[in-house]
């Protein structure tokens, strides 16, 4: 297989295990994460079909998506090897994948270009507009509410607290989106994530605003 074959067989591949997704791990949040990711690879210098596979493939690890992480890494391994990725590119793809989640910002930072360019990417569909629309979807779907004014944010956290704690969409405003600015790697993923980020402040302000806080 090209690199053009290999990349549309895995796109198809990735579609089909999506297809039933709920919890903002849906087909689309991939397909602007990969959009996203292979403008900024072309920007920054970085190999695109590294960047272009680990983009596809990271949420398919993703323990809300697979019965568990360790199932998900072999599923894409044995994929990799299927469309005849060197064994070398493997490893990166899937050291990207393994590395890249947010987990309440207890995951330590990533290292080679193609995962900082990855990262960034999927931290950029975690705020502006859509950002905001999937986090009220998630918490939606967790049964939180949108808001709740008697919870404290929670500023440290552990992965279990972050994932099973009581929290609201808003809360998760700051316990993860204000954060994402300031944690982007590369320098065009910086300048994509100031609008969104304003946006995100903008929309705080006016919500809270309507709800009566002052
Ligand atoms: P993470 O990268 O932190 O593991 P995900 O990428 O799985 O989280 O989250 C999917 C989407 O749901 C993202 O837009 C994320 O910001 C949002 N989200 C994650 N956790 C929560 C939460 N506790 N409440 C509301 N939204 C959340
Ligand atoms: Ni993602």
């Amino acid at each position: 297989m090209n690199h053009k074959q290999m990349v549309d067989e895995t796109r198809k591949w990735v579609k089909d295990q999506l297809a039933n997704e709920k919890t903002g791990h849906d087909w689309y949040h991939i397909k602007r994460v990969t959009k996203q990711a292979q403008e900024i690879a072309e920007i920054e210098g970085a190999d695109e079909l590294i960047v272009i596979l680990a983009a596809l493939t990271h949420d398919l690890i993703d323990d809300k998506v697979v019965e568990s992480e360790e199932q998900g890494v072999k599923n894409v391994d044995d994929w990799l090897i299927k469309i005849g990725t060197t064994e070398e590119q493997r490893q990166h793809i899937l050291t990207i994948i393994t590395t890249m989640s947010f987990k309440g910002g207890t995951n330590k930072p990533v290292t080679t270009l193609e995962a900082q360019v990855v990262q960034d990417a999927d931290r950029l569909d975690a705020i502006g507009a859509i950002g905001v629309a999937r986090t009220f979807v998630y918490a939606g779907s967790k049964g939180d509410p949108m808001y709740d004014p008697t919870l404290f944010v929670r500023e440290t956290l552990t992965v279990d607290e972050y994932r099973n704690g009581r929290s609201s969409a808003i809360g998760h405003f700051y316990e993860k989106l204000l954060k994402l600015k300031d944690l982007m790697n590369t320098k065009e993923g910086k300048v994509r994530a100031l609008e969104r980020h304003q946006f995100l402040e903008g929309f705080l302000e006016q919500f809270l605003d309507e709800w009566g806080h002052k």
